[in-house]
C-alpha cells in the first residue's frame, strides 16, 4: 500500500541523503523541488564558480554526484527511481526530475553505497603505502562504467608524472590570478566558522607533506596558518592516479559523469579507499585539451583523482535540508 505519507518520507530522505554529495569547494550548487512522488533537482547557478568554473561543468558534476544518492536512497528506502536527465529543454536548471515508482528491495550492493553516503570524505593529503588492492581497483572500473563513464588508472610513470606536472602548473597560474584566488577564498572557512558550505579549515593539513610525484592541493588557506595537525596527515603515498572520462562533453555527459564519480567513490569507502581530487588543470581550457589528445585517447577528462588508504577522517559540512528543499502540495 501506497500512502502519501510513505512517499513524503522517502522523498525526504532522498534530499537528506543528496546533499552529502561531494561539489566543487563544496559550493552545494543545487535544490530540491519535491511534488507528489516526483523529486526535481535543478542547478543553483548563483552557486557556480564564475571565474573556475564559466561553463557550469564542475557545478553539473557536482549535482550529478548529488543525483546518484537520490537514487540509491530511494531504492534503499523501497520505491524505484525513475529517472529522466534534462526533461525539459525549456528550463535549462532543470537538471532531472526522479519519479518514485513501485515498491522494490534493494539489492546488498545499493545498501552498501547508500550506507557510505554520510561516511565518504575528500582526502586532501598523502595516502599509507597499501596499495589498493587490484580487484578493488577493477570494480571502480566497473562501476564508472556501470553509469556511461570510465575510470581510468594511470599506469604509466610518465603518464603520472605528467598530470602531476599539469597540476603544479595550472595551481601556480590560478594562485598568481587574484580574481581566481578571490574566488577560492570565498569558498575557504576559517577555523571556528559555522557556515555550513565550503572547506573547513579542518579538511587540509596545516603543513601539507609533499608526495613523490606531488599532486598541489588548492590553496584554501591563503597565507593562514589554518588547517589539520600535520600529524593527522602524514602518510606521503600518492595513491593511485586515475582520470573519470566521458565520451563526448555535453550537459549529459557532465552529470553522467557525477553520477559514475559518486558511484565509485561510495563503493571504494565501503572498502575502506578515500579520494583525494585535483581539478585545477581541468580549469584551464588548453591544459584539458592536451590531458584529452596526448593522455586519454581523445576522452574528456571530467575528474582527476588520487585514490588510497588514509590515516585520518577528513571533515566536511552541509547546508540543512530545508535550505535546498522545497515540498509543493499536490492539487
Ligand atoms: C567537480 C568537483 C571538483 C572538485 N575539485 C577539487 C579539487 O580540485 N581539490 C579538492 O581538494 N577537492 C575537490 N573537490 C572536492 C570538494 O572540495 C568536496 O567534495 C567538498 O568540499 C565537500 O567535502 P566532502 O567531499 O568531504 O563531503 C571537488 C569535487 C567536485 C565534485
Amino acid at each position: 500500500m501506497r500512502t502519501t505519507e510513505e512517499i513524503t518520507a522517502v522523498a525526504r530522505a532522498a534530499v537528506q541523503a543528496a546533499v552529502w554529495a561531494p561539489s566543487v569547494h563544496n559550493t552545494q550548487p543545487w535544490s530540491f523541488v519535491v511534488e507528489g512522488e516526483e523529486i526535481a533537482l535543478r542547478a543553483d547557478s548563483d552557486r557556480k564558480l564564475r571565474i573556475g568554473d564559466p561553463s557550469g561543468r564542475e557545478m553539473l558534476v557536482s549535482c550529478g554526484a548529488a543525483l546518484m544518492n537520490v537514487r540509491l536512497a530511494s531504492r534503499t528506502l523501497g520505491r524505484e527511481a525513475r529517472v529522466r536527465v534534462l526533461p525539459d529543454p525549456d528550463r535549462p536548471a532543470l537538471l532531472a526530475t526522479v519519479r518514485l515508482g513501485e515498491p522494490v528491495e534493494a539489492d546488498e550492493h545499493t545498501r552498501l553505497l547508500y550506507d557510505q553516503i554520510e561516511r565518504r570524505r575528500t582526502h586532501r593529503a598523502g595516502f599509507t603505502d597499501v596499495p589498493v588492492p587490484e580487484p578493488l581497483v577493477e570494480e571502480l572500473v566497473h562501476q564508472a562504467k556501470a553509469e556511461n563513464a570510465r575510470l581510468t588508472p594511470i599506469r604509466s610513470e610518465p603518464a603520472v608524472l605528467v598530470l602531476a606536472a599539469l597540476t603544479e602548473a595550472a595551481q601556480e597560474v590560478q594562485s598568481q590570478d587574484r580574481v581566481f584566488t578571490l574566488e577560492v577564498v570565498r569558498w575557504a572557512q576559517p577555523p571556528g566558522s559555522t557556515r555550513a558550505e565550503g572547506v573547513p579549515a579542518g579538511g587540509y593539513p596545516r603543513e601539507p607533506r609533499r608526495t613523490r610525484p606531488h599532486f598541489p592541493q588548492r590553496d584554501y588557506a591563503h597565507g593562514h596558518q589554518w588547517g589539520g595537525d600535520a600529524d593527522q596527515f602524514a602518510a606521503a603515498s600518492t595513491g593511485l592516479v586515475a582520470v573519470l572520462t566521458t565520451p563526448g562533453d555535453s550537459r549529459e555527459d557532465w552529470i553522467a559523469a557525477g553520477q559514475a564519480l559518486q558511484r565509485l567513490l561510495l563503493h571504494a569507502c565501503a572498502h575502506g579507499v578515500r579520494a583525494a581530487f585535483h581539478t585545477q588543470a581541468l580549469e584551464a581550457s588548453h591544459l584539458r585539451e592536451f590531458l584529452r589528445q596526448e593522455l586519454l585517447s581523445g576522452e574528456y577528462p571530467q575528474m582527476i583523482m588520487r585514490l588510497g588508504f588514509t590515516l585520518d577522517e577528513g571533515e566536511s559540512v552541509r547546508r540543512p535540508v530545508a535550505d535546498v528543499l522545497e515540498e509543493r502540495r499536490t492539487t
